[in-house]
């Protein structure tokens, strides 16, 4: 029997984080062949979720260069990408959301005519350069794609607007899937820090900021604001795991840095992440994956960006735009500590994102595809 050879290509944090479920899932198939392909164009934070999940790379670009540069991303993952088609001659590559490595890993496979899945299709904001580069890098995608897997009916309802070609599928996104795998009520975290955290008494804020747009003024400001929050609060702490960007960590420095309640610590693994989101009072980010992952779990999210492309959850009520300017963040978060009613308002789990089987509608949407099973798989409907 033919095995379908079906390779995913990645290279971030969270595209590792949303690829490794759906990687395991597709080992599952006697009649698909699952492989593993690596641009590194993150090493230690990609590094850390392939142990977690327990994954091996068949192939391992390492991109990776201090402060890269849009351009080398992509233009040494195509050229890497020359010998992996070769040797491996997929029948499938799969790219996931909207980083420069989903970008030239979708050219890459182009290239060689071999057919795209884009897992985490169809998210848009409609404005070139925000989020930048992955506004564009997705809508590319998007024209290459035969297979667009959209997590939300509002994704895919963006593709069918757009008239992509190829077939469009509904299911959810594979971060809640991720989550399945990590998220434990009992588990004690291994970070020496996280374990003094007092959840009861203190209000714990779990921060991130790393976006390129942000670089510069709205990030200082973002970061000033946090600064201020901390400072009139007494019983909130901030713990902000900073990307290794040098550009973030500089920042992050110079504005929280040697400040009481705020704790600057290194990336945490992803099971420890997903466990102090579960456990934390609220979340603000300008990070896409936190805006999924913090709804499913109750907690209230300020998105530190100008727009988003998640909006289901800001009409679920749970997420809220806080913008990039030093007045609305500070605006946004004093509210939800100030006043309970609005923070009990946006303190409930819900799920527009999935129902922790995203990876199963999408191998089953693969295998339907190569005709090895009749079944289309079934839409997700959100709640
Ligand atoms: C990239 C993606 C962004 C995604 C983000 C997730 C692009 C253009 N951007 O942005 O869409 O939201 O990842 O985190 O694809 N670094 C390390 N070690 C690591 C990772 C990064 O040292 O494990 C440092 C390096 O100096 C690197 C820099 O961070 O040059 C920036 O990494 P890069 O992937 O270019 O940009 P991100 O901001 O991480
Ligand atoms: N994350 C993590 N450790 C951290 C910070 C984030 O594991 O220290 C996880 C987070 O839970 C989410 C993903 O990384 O699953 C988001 O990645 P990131 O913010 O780097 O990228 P984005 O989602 O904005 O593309």
């Amino acid at each position: 029997m033919k095995k379908y050879k079906i390779m995913s290509v990645f290279g971030t944090r969270p595209e590792a984080i949303k690829m490794a479920p759906l990687v395991k899932e597709l080992g599952k198939y006697d009649d698909l062949e699952s492989i593993c392909c690596l641009t590194g164009q993150h090493r230690e934070m990609l590094d850390s979720v392939m142990e977690i999940f327990k994954l091996q790379a068949d192939f391992d670009l390492n991109i990776m260069e201090k402060r890269q540069t849009l351009s080398t991303i992509t233009t040494k993952t195509l050229l890497g990408m020359e010998r992996v088609m070769e040797q491996c001659k997929p029948d499938m590559i799969l790219v996931h959301g909207d980083t420069s490595t989903t970008f030239a890993g979708a050219l890459a496979a182009f290239y060689h005519q071999v057919p795209v899945g884009h897992v985490e299709a169809g998210l848009r904001t409609y404005d070139k350069y925000s989020p930048f580069p992955e506004e564009m890098n997705r809508t590319l995608v998007g024209d290459i794609a035969d297979l667009h897997f959209s997590p939300t009916r509002a994704n895919a309802e963006n593709l069918r607007r757009e008239s992509v070609a190829g077939e469009v599928f509904i299911t959810g996104n594979t971060a809640i899937d991720a989550m399945g795998y990590t998220v434990k009520a009992d588990r004690k975290f291994q970070d020496e820090l996280l374990n003094r955290l007092d959840f009861e008494h203190h209000r714990i804020i779990a921060v991130t900021c790393h976006r390129r747009e942000n670089y510069g003024k709205p990030m200082e400001d973002v970061m000033s604001a946090i600064a201020e929050v901390v400072r009139t609060h007494e019983d909130v702490e901030v713990v902000y795991p900073v990307h290794l960007s040098p550009v973030v960590r500089e920042c992050a420095q110079k504005y929280l840095g040697g400040k009481e309640r705020i704790h600057l610590i290194d990336p945490l693994d992803v099971e420890e992440m997903h466990n102090l989101l579960a456990r934390c009072f609220m979340v603000m980010t300008d990070s896409g994956g936190l805006q999924e992952e913090a709804p499913a779990l109750g907690k209230p999210v300020l998105v530190m960006r100008r727009e988003t492309e998640r909006p289901e959850a800001i009409a679920a009520g749970t997420a809220k735009l806080a913008g990039v300017t030093y007045e609305g963040v500070l605006a946004e978060a004093n509210r939800l500590l100030d006043d309970s009613a609005a923070y009990q308002a946006m303190a409930k789990a819900v799920n527009p994102y999935g129902d922790g089987h995203a990876c199963r509608r999408i191998a089953q949407a693969i295998r339907w595809h190569f005709g090895l099973t009749d079944e289309r798989p079934a839409d997700f409907l959100a709640e």
